[in-house]
């Protein structure tokens, strides 16, 4: 559902120097929707970001921008948005923070950013970006449901297009960013806009006709048709889901931004694409204080 074309595909910060590990050729995977737990999704998820990651760098590092924040393929930027507020002085925490390209910009405003990511892989593209730019985001290998940070660590947590739709336990997700955000603190996060998923992954015109329930919570899932295992997860949640979940976590939703596609945008994004982003939106940005 995600960015990504379907059937292409693929811990220790010390261990994080870039180097040339060879790219796991793509397999051939079918797609289902059935039920996949968190310790699934994850087993799935990293492995398929470590195959994936060059791939990955490659087709969007440049439009990221190696210090640039974009909270989707809409290209809609943090310095636009301002959904983070100030980040001069405060302590950031970015969750699937991939190469680090939105922690950068947060450095550049004066933030503390700090990376957190289940693939290491894309925590290599990281550190090689940090040394070419010299704007260092330290990171961390881990995973969104279990955060290696003491209580009320940060002022800001934020995740574009990062790990929120790729695990089970969202709700455990939630409570751990709740658990490490100072009173007061502010989370933000991009994902795949609910309403989406009733539609096929196709930028084209097809793309336009729902053809699945949007109140269908089963995850959508990859399966590795040599091994048999799933090799990729992505769950949905609708609106009415997050804005319960937040609102039960002790946040307050002070935001739901719903990015145009812009009129002389004519980049193609896995199913993102001006052909469809005219038509519904393709990106839902969340911002909410913690009480
Ligand atoms: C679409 S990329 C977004 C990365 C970055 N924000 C960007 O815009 O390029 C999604 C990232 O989420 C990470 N991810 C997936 N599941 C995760 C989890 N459970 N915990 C932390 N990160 C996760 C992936 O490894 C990947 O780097």
């Amino acid at each position: 559902m995600l960015s990504r074309p379907p059937a292409v595909y693929g811990r220790g910060v010390n261990d994080l120097a870039p180097d040339s590990r060879t790219h796991t050729p793509h397999k051939p995977v079918r797609v289902e929707r059935r039920r996949v737990d968190e310790a699934e999704s994850r087993k799935a998820n990293g492995p398929d970001w470590d195959r994936y990651a060059d791939e990955y760098q490659a087709s969007h590092g440049e439009f990221l921008g190696d210090a640039g924040f974009v909270w989707g393929p809409e290209g809609f930027t943090e310095a636009e948005a301002g959904i983070l507020g100030d980040v001069t002085g405060r302590d950031v925490l970015e969750v699937g923070s991939g190469a680090g390209q939105c922690s950068r910009w947060v450095r550049t405003q004066g933030g503390r950013a700090y990376g957190l990511d289940l693939s290491r892989r894309q925590l290599q593209h990281s550190r090689r970006i940090d040394e070419a730019s010299g704007i260092v985001v330290p990171s961390v290998l881990g995973t969104a449901t279990d955060l290696p940070f003491a209580d009320d660590s940060f002022d800001v947590v934020f995740s574009s297009f990062g790990a929120l739709q790729f695990v089970s336990d969202i709700d455990v997700a939630v409570a751990d960013t709740a658990r490490v955000l100072r009173p007061g603190g502010r989370f933000a996060f991009s994902i795949t806009h609910p309403t989406r998923w009733m539609f096929p992954d196709d930028p084209s015109e097809a793309g336009l006709v729902a053809s699945q329930s949007y109140w269908d919570r089963t995850p959508y899932v990859e399966v590795d048709d040599t091994t048999g295992e799933v090799s990729y997860v992505e769950h949905h949640r609708t609106l009415g889901d997050w804005v319960s979940l937040l609102a039960g976590t002790g946040f307050v939703l002070t935001d739901l931004l719903e990015p145009e596609w812009p009129e002389h945008h004519d980049r193609i994004w896995g199913g993102w694409s001006g052909v469809r982003g005219r038509f519904t939106p393709g990106t839902a940005i969340f911002g909410a204080n913690l009480r």
